[in-house]
């Protein structure tokens, strides 16, 4: 059986979509689903979180070259027995340049003149490893450009974050209308997984009034799990990730119930 694709997105930065995303392909992989966790952002944040590397390490052999490519074959990273990395690192920022100065030009010389081709790179580059995953994990850039729309009409579901905080509230709309036009224009196959609320703050009103809000507007779209603000999540990414101790395992918990909620959705488990 070939992968469900699921990308993790927001056009705001800091929402915690490099941390979701990660977290749930490690538990993903950890129950013994084979994952392969594609980095989209040129920080390379995914990228060091599983590696606990310099993504600078990686430059040169990154999905970037792998979609210049088609084929992600030589430039996969094995992180654990079921968990591998397509990494990045800030070269990935110059992809919607070869998008439009190289890889257009190209279709034009051999006469393709599909124009969704631009949005469907990653697409066809991530179909060549389909079949050895369960799933394939894209975690996106915070901007609405070439390597989002790319990682949204590559996805077979898409999770888009909600932060309870009044910019990530209006992002959220919008993020939704791009999903609607790549759905529309592009892959009508990508589907909304759901809306998942992140960094809670629950001391706060307004967080508390725009949680309520969100879940008011969206109804059963919005996942019933809330991931909460915890000080050992921030630690996972100095220390690496791991299920130890009593406080990593409280952890992990609130994403362990967000996996549970999105393997349902998605049909797998
Ligand atoms: N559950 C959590 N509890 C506490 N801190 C968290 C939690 N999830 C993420 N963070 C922290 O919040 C910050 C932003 O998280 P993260 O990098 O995952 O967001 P992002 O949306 O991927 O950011 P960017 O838009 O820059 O890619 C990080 O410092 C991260 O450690
Ligand atoms: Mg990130």
């Amino acid at each position: 059986m070939s992968a469900v694709t699921i990308s993790f997105g927001l056009q705001k930065g800091g929402v915690s979509k490099t941390t979701t995303s990660t977290l749930s392909a490690f538990i993903l992989a950890r129950q013994g689903y084979r994952v392969l966790v594609c980095d989209m952002d040129s920080q390379g944040n995914a990228s060091q979180f599983l590696t606990n590397k310099s993504p600078y390490d990686f430059q040169g052999r990154t999905i970037l070259e792998a979609c210049k490519e088609r084929n992600p074959e030589p430039y996969i990273v094995g992180i654990t027995e079921n968990l591998d990395l397509l990494p990045a690192e800030d070269l990935l920022s110059t992809f919607s340049r070869w998008l439009f100065d190289e890889y257009k030009p190209e279709l034009q010389r051999t006469g393709q003149v599909d124009p969704n081709a631009l949005l469907l790179v990653l697409k066809q580059t991530l179909d060549a490893v389909r079949e050895k995953y369960d799933f394939i994990i894209l975690d996106l850039p915070p901007n609405l450009g070439e390597q989002t729309l790319n990682g949204m009409a590559a996805s077979d579901y898409c999770v888009v974050m909600a932060q309870s905080e009044p910019f990530a509230y209006d992002a959220l709309q919008r993020y939704l209308e791009t999903l609607e036009h790549v759905q529309s224009r592009v892959n009508p196959n990508t589907k909304l997984a759901g809306i998942l609320t992140t960094l809670l703050d629950a001391r706060t009103a307004l967080g508390n009034f725009i949680r309520d809000r969100i879940a008011e507007e969206y109804e059963d779209l919005v996942f019933s799990t809330v991931i909460r603000r915890k000080s050992r999540v921030v630690e996972f990414s100095f220390e690496g990730i791991s299920d130890k101790t009593k406080a990593d395992r409280e952890a992990l918990d609130m994403y362990e119930s967000f996996v549970k909620e999105l393997t349902k959705r998605v049909n797998k488990g």
